[in-house]
């Protein structure tokens, strides 16, 4: 396994390396002086022998990429969420509906994000957030289905966790989703592309060392959708997803596609326990 990692590494002079500590691993959250984030904690009872503690990507960021998440005024995905407040209250669709009609104030959805993706019964498939925001614009307010990862989506899921941020994600793994959550688990140890790199080889056995400039984290989603100052946009979970296998040099699969419904699944339950904190801001 070992020799397999290195080979990729040599052909692509891809190294990971102790480097400078560029973030305060030992810092903590508190988002506007009142929404205290667990940023670090033990890790769920399934990534025994895998993790023992779960770390939000938070912790690998430089002190100012942080402080920027400390203040909504200073966390430039808040502007998104803003544009998703309006979208809530505002009528779409042949119903003549808004979100605000059925559900109320967006406050009224806080610990629903911990949740996703998750089961739903009556239709019988493993939903992510942004696909149960669609099936209520499709079949509740005759509008149309929003892009997966596009920026309505986006804000959307941003605003949903917004209102969730402090609460522990928790995902539930068993039961109707449990062939899922095992086709993501198996996704996640499978080596990609022509580094032969799987996110494990990452995100598990690399966190907190150097991969080019970049601080590895553990790859977490509890800070989904985040604002990527390189990007200066809001991005998926599935998005950044696919970014990562791409780095391995690999095809990948697109936002919105079964395996990636699965591995969101999965890689939500590596960080069951950890508050939600989205929108996150990255570098
Ligand atoms: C006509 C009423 C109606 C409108 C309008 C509506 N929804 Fe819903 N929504 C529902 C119902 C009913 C459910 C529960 C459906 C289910 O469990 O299958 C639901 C479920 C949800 C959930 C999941 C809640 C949970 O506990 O898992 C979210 C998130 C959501 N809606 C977001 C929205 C957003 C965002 C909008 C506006 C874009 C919206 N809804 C518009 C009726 C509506
Ligand atoms: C070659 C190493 C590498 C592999 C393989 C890799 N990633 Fe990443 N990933 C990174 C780097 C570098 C970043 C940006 C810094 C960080 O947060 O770790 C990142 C970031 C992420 C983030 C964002 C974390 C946050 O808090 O913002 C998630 C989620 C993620 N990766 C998931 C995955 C998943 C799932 C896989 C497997 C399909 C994967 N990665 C494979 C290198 C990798």
């Amino acid at each position: 396994m070992r020799q397999q990692l290195l080979t990729g590494i040599a052909a692509f002079a891809l190294a990971f390396g102790t480097g400078a500590a560029l973030a305060d691993e030992e810092a903590e959250l508190v988002i506007n002086g009142e929404i205290e984030i667990v940023t670090k904690t033990a890790a769920p009872a399934h990534l025994d022998g895998a993790l023992e503690e779960i770390m939000s990507g938070w912790r690998f960021r430089s002190d100012e990429t942080q402080a920027m998440q400390a203040d909504d005024f200073d966390n430039p995905a808040m502007l998104m969420v803003e544009d998703a407040m309006v979208a809530w209250e505002t009528a779409a669709g042949t119903e003549g509906k808004s979100c605000m009609d059925c559900h109320g104030a967006p406050e009224d959805m806080a610990g629903v994000k911990p949740t996703y993706p998750k089961w739903n019964e009556a239709a019988g498939e493993l939903r992510t957030i942004q696909m149960q925001v669609n099936d209520c614009r499709v079949n509740r307010m005759g509008a149309e289905a929003e892009k997966v990862d596009s920026t309505a989506a986006l804000a959307m899921e941003a605003l949903l966790s917004s209102v969730s941020r402090g609460m522990p994600m928790n995902v539930a793994i068993d039961g109707p989703v449990a062939d899922a959550w095992q086709q993501g688990h198996d996704m996640y140890y499978t080596r990609y592309g022509q580094l032969e790199l799987s996110c494990a080889n990452c995100h598990e056995q690399n966190y907190g060392n150097m991969i080019r400039a970049d601080h590895l984290s553990q790859g977490q989603v509890n800070g989904f959708p985040t604002y990527r100052l390189g990007d200066a946009k809001l991005i998926g979970a599935q998005t950044r997803f696919k970014g990562c296998i791409r780095d391995t040099r690999a095809e990948t699969f697109d936002p919105g596609a079964p395996e990636f419904i699965a591995l969101e699944l999965y890689v939500a339950s590596r960080g069951n326990g950890l508050s939600v904190e989205g929108p996150a801001v990255r570098n």
